[in-house]
């Protein structure tokens, strides 16, 4: 009796979640607001202050990876996976022969199971260095998809699974590949379909995604509050993707950077807070759940995000619905888990969804540990007008337009790559 009022009530609270959600309207009013504090960077579980950034990488650093890992994005299994590595095809004459195509099949395997993934790797054919700063960048829609349909290009590896309907004028949003400009000035696009990893829907996928090689496996519905789910996962991949690239000879390993879009924006913070090789971690147009600041509530929110999206983070996060002020951390912790290395988070002035304001403000706190390290963060906290970024290792801009990423974007992160690897 007592067992079943107990799952009663659970499934009333679940059909007010899922009632309450349906009604939700986004605040875009900055007069709605709320007060709001944030958790401090700085003073650690026991009270203690930082003061220098040898205290920060002991001590405050771990707790903050902590909240994070147990509340946000899941604990990253450290069980080693082995990996394999083929390459499939090669085209040493592709962009007009301004660049090298080379796609390698990633073989994950562990516990008698293997999973694909397929890597494309653009390099830039007159380059001047032997060894190539490189940008890793997951795609949305294909690896050929970023090549404007190019059919020498494979599928993506999950295309049984996860066929990817999208095509033509539907495109607009999910991110647009200047390789003329990225080859132009001498960098490598490493780039890999998110599906390959885990597929991206929210119907029971995880049994077709990486977390199925790991010993620790659990299907949707056992899983612990902070089991990791696909962005935890995306990451990973990122990481994996980063042991190949370190193994090629024309790759500088001392320079790679990791760039994402929106959801694969969260994802790269994620991965460049996780995966020091990245010497530079850029957010595009990330939003909830990225760069922008939970507390104030503007455009998509927690509840909003875990609702739609209950796959991407780990089940503990959807019980911070309409209670994000009770949240033990904000996004600015997230990103100066990127200290002391390059950080760029970029808004797009129509991208009110993705709280552009949030997105800034996350930034400017995040200075705070930059300063530790002699370094300087945004050092403002009015927000820049469009097009004029400010770069210091801490680089922020709002341009014109609708939630993507344009040449205007790629031009500002090969700026900032350039100046944080030392090649101007
Ligand atoms: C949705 C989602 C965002 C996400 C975006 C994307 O709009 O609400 O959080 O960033 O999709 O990844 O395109």
């Amino acid at each position: 009796m007592k067992k079943k009022s107990l799952v009663m009530s659970l499934l009333a609270l679940t059909s007010l979640t899922i009632q309450a959600q349906s009604d939700f309207v986004a605040n875009y009013d900055e007069g709605k607001v709320p007060a709001y504090t944030l958790p401090s960077l700085l003073t650690c579980n026991d009270g203690t202050q930082i003061t220098t950034s040898a205290e920060w990488e002991n001590k405050r650093r771990p707790e903050v990876m902590e909240l994070f890992q147990s509340m946000m994005f899941g604990r990253t299994p450290q069980e080693k996976v082995s990996a394999q590595y083929t390459l499939l095809k090669e085209n040493p004459q592709a962009l007009n022969g301004k660049a090298t195509i080379q796609q390698v099949r990633m073989r994950f395997s562990n516990n008698g199971k293997s999973h694909d993934a397929i890597l494309m790797l653009v390099k830039p054919n007159h380059a001047q260095r032997s060894k190539l700063p490189v940008i890793f960048c997951y795609n949305f829609l294909g690896n050929e998809q970023t090549l404007g349909h190019d059919s020498s290009i494979l599928p993506h590896a999950a295309n049984d699974v996860f066929p990817i309907t999208v095509k033509g004028k539907d495109e607009e949003g999910y991110g647009s590949w200047d390789f003329d400009q990225i080859m132009d000035r001498g960098y490598v696009l490493a780039t890999m379909c998110y599906h390959d990893i885990y597929p991206d829907g929210k119907n029971d996928l995880r049994k077709h995604s990486v977390a199925t090689l790991f010993s620790d496996y659990v299907e949707e519905s056992s899983m612990q509050p902070d089991t990791w789910q696909s962005i935890g996962m995306w990451a990973w991949g990122a990481s994996r993707a980063a042991n190949y690239l370190v193994t090629l000879p024309w790759i500088d390993a001392d320079r790679m950077a990791v760039m994402g879009h929106s959801r694969l924006g969260k994802t790269a913070l994620w991965t460049g807070a996780q995966d020091t090789r990245f010497r530079v971690v850029i957010s595009n147009d990330s939003g909830c759940g990225g760069a922008a600041l939970s507390r104030r509530c503007f455009g998509e929110t927690i509840g909003k995000i875990t609702d739609s999206f209950p796959h991407w983070f780990c089940p503990l996060l959807s019980q911070y619905d309409r209670r994000e002020q009770e949240l033990p951390f904000d996004q600015h912790q997230l990103l100066a888990l990127v200290a002391p290395r390059g950080l760029y988070v970029a808004s797009a002035e129509d991208d009110a969804w993705a709280d552009q304001r949030g997105e800034f403000l996350a930034a400017c706190a995040a200075g705070e540990v930059y300063h530790l390290y002699g370094l300087k963060g945004l050092e403002t906290t009015v927000m820049p007008a469009i097009h004029q970024p400010i770069t210091n290792s801490i680089a922020y801009h709002i341009r014109a337009g609708i939630h993507d990423v344009t040449t205007y974007d790629w031009t500002q992160y090969l700026n900032f790559c350039d100046k944080q690897f030392k090649l101007q």
